[in-house]
């Protein structure tokens, strides 16, 4: 099995909570306005991490049983203590069956932690009720006039490579063949500020970074010492101009009824 390339551990809580500040209500405005006369029971958020994209997909889709799955036992611990009103089971998305049947099924930045990501999606697709519909958010690109933020991305793009998956998965999904009709396919764009992003980046430069073979295959320790000096500094400047655009590709399938 591919391991999730990020932590699970507080630093991976903390850049998860910030992201969710930045990507949840685009998501949840998306959301909305698919779902108008959907009956919504049950949602299930696939890869909840610590639970603030399970939160989300609560508010948006107002089902009175909310379902997180991840395999991350400490994210679970954490996801379980922060939102008591949903339920979190620890399950490899990758074994089918998934444990829970939904209307609404929600799945944000995991495919590109998974290999065969179209086939995956397909397999997620019998866990819908007839009708029901699976959201799934990841990234096509980002596109970033900081100089050393691309480096970043060049470095985490070829670990992911190197575990079997895809930082980009966003545009195969795109053009992916599914065994549901496609109601949706978008793409996105969502600005963030430069000391977010390095925000974002510090934690898995500081500690993923550190051990991960294939960075310290690729970059000699000066690379490594200048990259992470460059982003602590960009992280400390409170930079707030938005020179950093995620295209945030966004898909919906809808199971037959
Ligand atoms: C980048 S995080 C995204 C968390 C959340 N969806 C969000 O957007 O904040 C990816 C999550 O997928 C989980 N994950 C990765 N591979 C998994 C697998 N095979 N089974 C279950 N969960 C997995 C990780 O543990 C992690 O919590």
């Amino acid at each position: 099995m591919v391991k999730y390339t990020f932590g699970t551990d507080d630093a991976g809580r903390s850049r998860l909570e910030s992201i969710a500040s930045v990507f949840n209500p685009l998501a949840a405005q998306f959301i909305r306005q698919h779902l108008s006369d959907q009956p919504c029971a049950v949602a299930a958020d696939l890869g909840c991490g610590p639970g603030f994209t399970t939160d989300m997909l609560a508010q948006a889709t107002g089902c009175s049983r909310v379902y997180g799955l991840d395999n991350a036992p400490y994210f679970l611990q954490m996801a379980a203590a922060h939102f008591p009103a949903y339920t979190f089971i620890q399950h490899d998305l990758t074994q089918i069956p998934l444990p829970v049947q939904a209307d609404v099924i929600y799945v944000r930045f995991v495919l590109s932690h998974l290999p065969d990501a179209v086939q995956m999606v397909n397999r997620w697709l019998t866990a819908l009720k007839p009708g029901g519909l699976l959201f799934v958010d990841e990234t096509d690109s980002v596109e970033s006039k900081i100089d050393v933020f691309q480096r970043y991305f060049d470095t985490n793009a070829g670990m992911i490579a190197a575990q079997g998956a895809n930082l980009w998965i966003g545009e195969t999904l795109a053009a992916g063949q599914y065994e549901s009709e496609v109601v949706a396919s978008v793409c996105d764009r969502v600005l963030v500020a430069n000391f977010q992003a390095a925000t974002w980046f510090l934690p898995n430069v500081e500690t993923v970074w550190q051990t991960d073979p294939y960075v310290q295959s690729h970059l000699s320790s000066q690379e490594y010492q200048r990259i992470a000096a460059e982003i602590a500094r960009i992280k400390a400047s409170e930079d707030d101009r938005q020179e950093n655009t995620w295209n945030i590709r966004r898909i919906v399938l809808r199971r037959e009824g």
